[in-house]
Order: structure tokens, then sequence, then C-alpha cells
């Protein structure tokens, strides 16, 4: 298809028209799909909204079909229409939640979970996932931190690349490729006091080397496009931010894809204060190279007459629109609109048998061990009682379920019914009348609705009955198991004197069969904290990552240093923390010299053993800190890390080889900083408990 012919053959409206993003209930009005967010009427005729270019929230192939065909029979030109979807943790088959996923610490999971998303949601005909979303986030009361990859950069950018390679899966043109547009641009995790589409108020030097990360990784891993927030970045709605979207996200970052707002974000900037009106609004997009409006429709209302009196130009209409037809190029809809969307094929591969052991498999590492005093595994326990809220619940998919099933989900009592004597299961927590138990297993935690979009909340406590039954049980000498769920770091404070902690997450379709795997020692947990746990809500924004002051915690004398007067600095569990049923040690093993110039990478070795007759997977976390530095570096910063399989007893070595680029911060002009310092390299398993390497860093010559 010659893109430019065919742009030179459209009107101006049916230009904006592809430039428009609806839902599928505007053409077929007995559409079931739903949509986040309020939909208004848009008051839009029909012969307008007839050419909307794009389409979000597909149900399923009859629907995708039943559109397309109304689309290209009203379509003068014959132009296809894309199809979007959320596809985050899965289409029908659902995987762990993003935040669980990055708890694996194994982004290879991550890339085989999304390339069976792509398979799963092509039979529907579904060409773009409004995924992954990227937003580091490091406040726990956003209820949105469930779809990101947690409090550290590094991590983020390793989950990303891995997730938008996923997607990617194959030749763009075939079917079972889904292209991805990575969100939510720019720093919308970072929204004041954790409020869902709070002000985000950001210093540069905060913003290049913490946040754009991994924002620059999904482009670098060929992202097509990119979202852009509903929130302002520094004082300007993120639709209509110049700064962001020309300047920040095309020249330095070198996007050269297809720019989306999010759902009628265009229409909110009058809301936020920023435009009068929606006319002014589509003036403001049109000059801010936002390319497609979802959900409201004030390009194709306003779009003719802004041009008409001259207040935007051809050309920006025009480059909108040729980005836009050159995703469906790329992505092969002029040869074949309903690419991939079968009902034959979906009855064979959707929730396939084989999708859902996937599902099971990909899911055995995001489980965190948090605590285990020997009661776990529970390879020699018979009789066991279950209780807690979740202990019937098939509600354990998490909050982007939208295709999934959770009816179809099997609870703890029938999974673990399976390989245990339960002797009684209770949806309470009442643990009273329990006794002639080898164990209770109690499940707590927050329900999955309580996770993902609008779900701010500042209650991160755990049930008080639980911590009274736990409390009960120890009284009793009952060793007690708990499973906690949650799309967000949650306050275990009250919960730390059970014998044994896992935190779950919310793992989609196979949750209770990947635990119950767990809890029986079939396959030892090995999941790793992507946030830190708090032992207070009043501690966000927190993270590992923090900055020494000028006047650092002094246990012994602590007046006047950084504190709280009434609740200890550290995090209850730190970022990178979690147990294996194992033992393992770590010494490292090359010979370092005390300097180095940066002229050839410096190679750390290092000998991790098993000292367990488990099979383990740990993580060997390097951490960094440089000082003097200018700007001023967090006091660890991970740098590498690498997930190990080490069978009983075995010793294994592991490599890293530290480069230029692990040094790496920027100031707010996005200089570079590398000054003689020196450089302190920190190895464990987990953020808080590393030994050190210190090394005098003097930087060669050719190093600026
Ligand atoms: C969310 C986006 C999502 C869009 C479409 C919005 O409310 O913020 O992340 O992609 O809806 O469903």
């Amino acid at each position: 298809m010659n893109i430019k012919d065919l742009l030179n053959q459209m009107t101006i409206q049916e230009k904006l028209g592809q430039m428009t993003q609806l839902p599928p209930h505007m053409f077929i009005e007995a559409s079931k799909t739903t949509v986040y967010g309020d939909m208004r009427d848009l008051e839009l005729k029909k012969q307008e909204y007839l050419l909307a270019g794009s389409v979000l929230g597909i149900k399923d192939a009859d629907e995708m079909i039943r559109v397309q065909n109304i689309i290209l029979k009203h379509s003068r030109l014959k132009i296809p229409a894309l199809f979007m979807a959320d596809i985050i943790h899965g289409y029908e088959t659902i995987f762990p939640i993003p935040l669980a996923q990055a708890a694996s610490f194994n982004p290879n999971l991550t890339k085989e979970m999304n390339a069976i998303a792509a398979v799963e949601s092509s039979t529907a005909g579904i060409h773009v996932t409004f995924a992954p979303m990227v937003d580091l986030s490091r406040d726990a009361r956003w209820g949105r931190v469930m779809e990101g990859y947690g409090e550290d950069p590094l991590l983020n950018e390793k989950m990303t690349k891995a997730a938008v390679d996923g997607y990617h899966y194959g030749n763009p043109k075939e079917v079972g490729y889904l292209a991805s547009c990575f969100k939510h641009f720019a720093g919308y995790g970072a929204s004041e006091a954790g409020r869902d589409y709070n002000t985000v108020d950001m210093s540069y030097e905060r913003f290049y080397n913490i946040y754009q990360p991994s924002y620059q990784m999904a482009i670098d891993a060929g992202s097509e496009m990119c979202m852009l927030a509903f929130n302002t970045f520094n004082g300007i709605p993120a639709t209509i931010n110049r700064k962001l979207t020309q300047e920040i996200l095309k020249k330095q970052m070198g996007f050269d894809g297809v720019i989306i707002s999010d759902f009628d974000a265009l229409h909110q900037t009058v809301a936020h204060g920023a435009a009068r009106d929606d006319e002014r609004a589509a003036e403001l997009g049109l000059h801010a190279g936002l390319m497609i409006e979802m959900g409201s429709s004030t390009y194709l209302t306003y779009g003719k007459k802004l041009l008409n009196a001259g207040k935007i130009t051809l050309k920006q209409i025009d480059d909108a629109v040729y980005k836009i037809l050159a995703l469906k190029e790329h992505l092969g809809l002029f040869d074949d609109p309903y690419k991939g969307a079968s009902t034959s094929r979906e009855k064979t591969l959707v929730r396939s048998e084989k999708h859902l052991n996937a599902a099971k498999d990909l899911s055995l590492e995001s489980p965190v061990l948090l605590k285990n005093n020997g009661v776990l595994p529970l390879n020699k326990m018979k009789k066991i009682a279950l209780v807690g809220p979740f202990s019937k619940s098939q509600a354990l998919l998490g909050a982007w379920r939208w295709h999934g099933q959770s009816s179809q989900n099997q609870t703890y009592a029938q999974t673990l019914s399976k390989v245990l004597t339960l002797v009684s299961v209770s949806k309470s927590y009442d643990v009273s009348h329990i006794k002639d138990v080898d164990a209770v297993i109690l499940t707590t935690g927050e329900s999955d609705y309580d996770t993902g979009e609008s779900k701010s909340k500042v209650g991160i406590d755990i049930d008080l009955q639980a911590s009274e039954a736990i409390k009960t049980l120890h009284k009793n000498n009952i060793p007690t198991i708990v499973l906690v769920h949650g799309g967000r770091p949650l306050n275990l404070t009250s919960i730390t004197a059970a014998d044994a902690i896992l935190y779950t997450w919310f793992l989609g379709s196979r949750h209770a069969e990947v635990i119950t795997h767990i809890l029986l020692g079939n396959v030892s947990p090995s999941g790793k904290l992507p946030m830190s746990l708090p032992r207070h809500v009043g501690q966000y924004p927190m993270s590992y990552h923090d900055f020494n002051t000028g006047r650092p915690f002094n246990p012994h004398n602590s007046e006047y240093t950084t504190k709280y007067l009434d609740l200890d600095l550290t995090p209850l569990y730190p970022f990178g923390y979690g147990l294996t049923y194992g033992d393992t040690a770590v010494a490292l093993i090359s010979e370092l010299k005390n300097h180095w110039d940066g002229s050839s990478p410096l190679t750390l070795i290092f000998e991790i053993e098993n000292k367990s007759n488990f099979v383990i997977k740990e993580v060997l976390q390097i951490y960094m800190n440089m000082h003097p530095s200018i700007p001023v570096r967090p006091v660890k910063k991970l740098i590498h890390f690498k997930k190990q399989l080490l069978n009983p007893f075995e010793k294994v070595l592991v490599e890293f080889s530290i480069s230029i680029n692990d040094l790496i911060i920027y100031d707010e002009d996005k200089n570079q900083y590398f000054d003689p310092s020196t450089l302190t390299l920190m190895y464990g398993f987990n953020s808080k408990d590393t030994k050190e390497i210190i090394i005098d860093w003097r930087p060669h010559h050719d190093i600026k």
C-alpha cells in the first residue's frame, strides 16, 4: 500500500476520523464490551463515528468481524480499522499481575506469558495491546502498582524489554504478533499522595535517572505506540504537553511511532483547567502532536473548523495520519483487515490446556516467601485447617481480568484437599474451635477488586481479625502459615508472629494450584520483593533507593537526624528480599585491583553455594554507590542481578561484567557525570544484607 497516495486521496474529515478511537458499542449497540472510565455521549453523527480509524476493547472474533465489516462498508477508501485492547496479564488464560511477574526476577517468564497472550488475543483480531505499563512507582497507595514492575529502574527496564519482546512474537504482519503501546507517558506512577489521576511534579534529574529508563527501553525494544498519561506533568496535562511529546519523547528519546491519549483525556484537559473547551483542547492536542484521541471526539468535531481558522496546520494532521496508516501497513491490515479473527481459532487456542499449563509453570517463581521457621514445606504434615476469606475464593485473577473467567478457577479448598487432609475449611478468621491439626493455613490480604485503576487507598494494613487469629493459634502452639493476597505492598507488621508468610499476589488462572505446589515443596519459592514492604502507610513514597541526606540517621545519637519520632525508618521487608527452602552462601572469588579506570569492564566472579538438599533458584543482586558525586547518588542502586538454578549442595560460579554504563547518572540537563570518586559495589540476596567491595574510581581520559 502506498500510504502517501492514500493520504492524498483523503478528505479532512476522513483524516480526523483516523485520529479518533471509539469503543465497539458505537458501532454495534448490543456490544457487551466494557471499557474503563465513563463513556459520555459524544454527540457524533453516524457518518462521523463511522470514520473512526481504531476501536478499543473488543470482546471476541465475532464482534471484531462485525465492527470491521461496518467500518469497511462505510469507508470510501476501504481503510480498515485498527483494533486495540488492554491485554495486560493475559487474554483468557490469565497470568500473574505484572507486579508479581516482576517478583520472579525472571524476565524470560514474562516474555513467554506475553507471547501466549498475543496468540490468544489475535483470535479476536486484536492488533495492539495497551501494554506494557512501565510506570515505575514507589507508592503502594496507588492501586495501579499492580500493573507495573515496582520501585526499581533496572528491574523495570528488564521487565519492559521482556514484555515488549513477548508481544512482538514473530513477524508484525503475521497472526500472533501483537503490537505494543507502552504507557503512561510520563510519570503516572508518581501521582501525588498515591491518588490516581493526581498531579505529577518532578525534577528532571529524578525523571532522567529513575522514571525515564523504562519508557526508553520500551522505545528501544520497538514499541510502536505510546500512550500519554492522564496526569499533569510539571504543570501541564501530559496529553497536551508539547515539551513532553515533542522535545522529550520524540527528539530526546527518539520515539517515532503513534502517540495516543488515555481514555477521554483530551476532553479532560478542560476539567484540568488547561483548555477553555473541547475546541481549544483539540487545538492544543494537535499542537502537541497527539495523533489519536481515545474515547473523545474533539478532533472530529472541531478539527476542520480549527484548520479553516488557521489555528492548526494541514501538516499537523497529515503527519499524524501518515503514522497511523503506516502502522496499519506495518501490521498487514491492508492485506487482511480481519487478521487473525476467527471463531474456530478461538475454540482451539483460547484457554487451551497447553496455555493453562503454561500459566501454572510460568507463575511458580512469583510468590515471595517472607518468613519460614521450618513449618514449610508441608510435605510431612497431614492434618490442616484452612481459614480466612480466600479459602474458597475463585477471585484470584488480578485486576486486568476482563477476558478471564474466575468461575473456572480452582479454590485452595479444592487444590489442597487433593493432597492433604483438610479437617476444616472456613471463610472466616475464627480459629477458636481448631485443635488436633498439624498446621493452620490462614488466607488474608486485599481483594483483587481493591487493586488497579482508581483503586487508591490508604488502608494497607492486614485485617486485625487475621492478627488476632494468629495470636490465638500461637498461644495454642498451632503452627500458622499465612498466605497474603495483594496487588500492592501491604503492611504485614501485625502478622509477623506467624510461622510462615508467603506473599502470593494474584497469579491468574492457576493461582491455587501454584500455591499448593509451593506449600508442598514440589518447588521452592524463589520470588523477591519488587517493592519494599512498609511498616506504615505514612512511609510513602518509599524505596530502598534512598539518599543519605546531610543528616543520616544515627541510632546512637538520633537527635536532628533524618527519622520519624514514632516509626522505624526501614521497611518491614526490603526490596529484593525473599527466601527459598534452601540455604545459600555467596563469596567473591575474582581478584580485584583496588582501582578501576573504566577502559575495560570490571569482571566480578562469585561462587554461590546451595547448602541444602532442595533444588532452588537464588537471585544474586549487585548494587552500587559513588561518593562523592554530583548529583548525589542513592545509598544503593541495583545495577545487575542474576537468577541462578542450584541443585542440592551445588556450587555455581556466576559472573558479572561491570561497565561504565552502570555508573551513569544524569543531571537535570541530562549531562553525565564520571568524576573521580570512591565506587562501592555491594552484593547479596536482597537490598539490605549486602557485602561491600570498595574501588578507587579514576576514569580513563577518554571517558567524559
Ligand atoms: C487506562 C488505560 C487503558 C485505557 C483503555 C484507561 O482508563 O488508564 O491504561 O489502556 O483506559 O482501556
